[in-house]
């Protein structure tokens, strides 16, 4: 499946998975801008948060990036390590590649959990952060924050939790305010694990819900009832000693939108810091794919329904007040900041560790083996277990700018202007016309406002701003 081999740099890059990854489109070097900029528009005269677009785009982690031979790897990772990292924002992704079961939904799944793999898995990651804490690009500027993702981090024991959060913070610079997350989910999730985070520094946990409702759960392969979910985060949130997120999804099989409204109600009652509201996608090769490929399955929501569950969200955060973070994530207490989220897509620097990782740094981007024989394989010879490293080209910044305004539902676009070689505005304001006059977005003063139909389809609107960009600002070969 063409997709995992990218799956370090999709968990890098647009956490968590939003789409499916299709072929790169590649600019038509000969349609001139009006062409080209056609196929970006939107549907007009129709509800813009069913019908805007035929299908959603995903924001592709690779446009623009060149692959690194094999060969070149190890000298150019020996290159990096050895240079002092500039004073920009850093992150650091620490990958946890296991799971209890395989949730229908998912497309993050890759090994089985059992108790020793995940130990020996350990040592290794143990043993990757270790051997390269002292190196001029790791030491020096602090990390603002840190994600242990997966997978399901809550998987480990409390020991192997707390023994990795320790190496974190013992061997790497993290700024006093860092940002400390720890994904999880409901079931094995017992007070030992939470208190061993919360005791090695801990200050963050992003709870993987999806759905409330026991019957909508059971048919995803989620473990835990509706009680058992409300009691683990009613626990959680008393002890106050860290932020509490809960993700949702939306668009379920079964998950009418009378129990999307419940799972709001729930979620929110629950008193949670934050909220992340993802739309279901059927990922192929998924087991909900193909389960409903067979015709054993009810089918999701169809894409015409997520928009008015987005939209059903949005109105029911913002009637209480909560703030909108970014298009997905909402905040109800000044304790969730969202870091880790908000900076990669501004592009800051991220040091990744564990089978399936990805970072990335200055223009470097590079995927940890998602094959954990070949990820013990090089940590055994002490190298650094990179599947595959990517360059940028000279779009980069544009880029990431186009997308952290986007995914925060405001672009300056004034100011891209003045980063950019040549003024942006002129290349896309036919376009932002259109969206417009879509229902998508405003645009005044230099600065583009998404609606709440626009913030359901971001993908599509920065992808279509990258494709402008990739085709309009980079040398024809480049652009290819
Ligand atoms: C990397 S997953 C880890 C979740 C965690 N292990 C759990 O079981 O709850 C992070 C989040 O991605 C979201 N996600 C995963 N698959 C998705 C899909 N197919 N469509 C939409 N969101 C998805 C879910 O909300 C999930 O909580
Ligand atoms: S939702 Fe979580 S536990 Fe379930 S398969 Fe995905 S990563 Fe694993």
């Amino acid at each position: 499946m063409r997709w995992r081999k990218y799956l370090g740099l999709l968990i890098h890059y647009i956490r968590p998975c939003r789409a499916p990854l299709p072929g790169a489109p590649v600019p038509d070097a000969q349609m001139d801008i009006a062409t080209d900029i056609g196929q970006h528009f939107a549907k007009i005269g129709v509800d813009p948060l069913r019908r805007a677009f035929l299908s959603r785009r995903a924001v592709m982690p690779f446009r623009g990036k060149r692959r690194v031979a094999a060969e070149d790897v190890p000298e150019r990772w020996r290159a990096l390590m050895a240079a002092a990292s500039p004073p920009r924002k850093r992150l650091v992704y620490l990958h946890i590649p296991f799971c209890a079961n395989h949730c229908l939904f998912c497309g993050f799944y890759r090994n089985a959990y059992t108790a020793p793999r995940a130990a020996d898995y350990v040592e290794m990651v143990l043993a990757e952060i270790a051997r390269e804490a002292g190196a001029p690009a790791i030491a020096g500027n602090p990390v603002h924050a840190v994600y242990f993702g997966g997978g399901t981090p809550s998987a480990l024991t409390a020991d192997e939790l707390s023994r990795l959060l320790r190496s974190v913070r013992g061997s790497l610079p993290l700024a006093p305010d860092c940002e400390i997350t720890v994904e999880g989910r409901i079931v094995h999730f017992d007070p030992e694990k939470i208190d061993a985070c919360l005791e090695a520094g801990a200050n963050r946990f992003s709870i993987g819900v999806q759905s409330f409702d026991s019957e909508v759960r059971r048919r995803q392969g989620r473990r835990s009832t509706k009680q058992e979910a409300i009691r683990f985060l009613e626990d959680l949130r008393a002890r106050d000693r860290a932020a509490v997120v809960i993700d949702l999804i939306y668009g379920l099989p079964g998950q009418s939108p009378e129990i999307w409204r419940q799972d709001l109600e729930t979620a929110a009652a629950l008193e949670p810091d934050g909220i992340d509201l993802y739309g279901l996608n059927v990922i192929p090769g998924t087991p909900l794919f193909t389960a409903i490929a067979a015709g054993k399955f009810p089918t999701a929501s169809r894409l015409d329904d997520l928009g008015p569950f987005y939209e059903a969200g949005a109105a029911f955060f913002r009637r209480r007040n909560w703030r909108q973070v970014s298009n997905n994530h909402w905040a109800r207490t000044t304790r969730e900041r969202n870091l880790y989220n908000l900076l990669i897509k501004d592009g800051a620097d991220c040091l990744a560790y564990g089978s399936g990782a990805g970072g990335s740094i200055g223009q470097t981007s590079y995927a940890l083996s998602g094959d954990i024989e070949l990820y013990a394989a090089d940590i055994g010879a002490g190298a650094k277990p990179i599947g595959m490293m990517l360059e940028s080209d000279g779009l980069e910044l544009l880029r990431n700018r186009v997308t952290a305004g986007f995914e925060v539902g405001h672009l300056d676009l004034a100011g891209l202007d003045s980063a950019a070689s040549t003024p942006v505005t002129p290349l896309v304001a036919p376009l932002l016309a259109q969206w417009q006059k879509a229902g998508l977005l405003t645009f005044d003063d230099g600065v583009v406002e998404l609606k709440v139909a626009g913030r359901f389809w971001y993908g599509n609107l920065i992808s279509a701003f990258h494709d402008i960009l990739n085709d309009r600002l980079l040398p024809r070969r480049e652009a290819a």
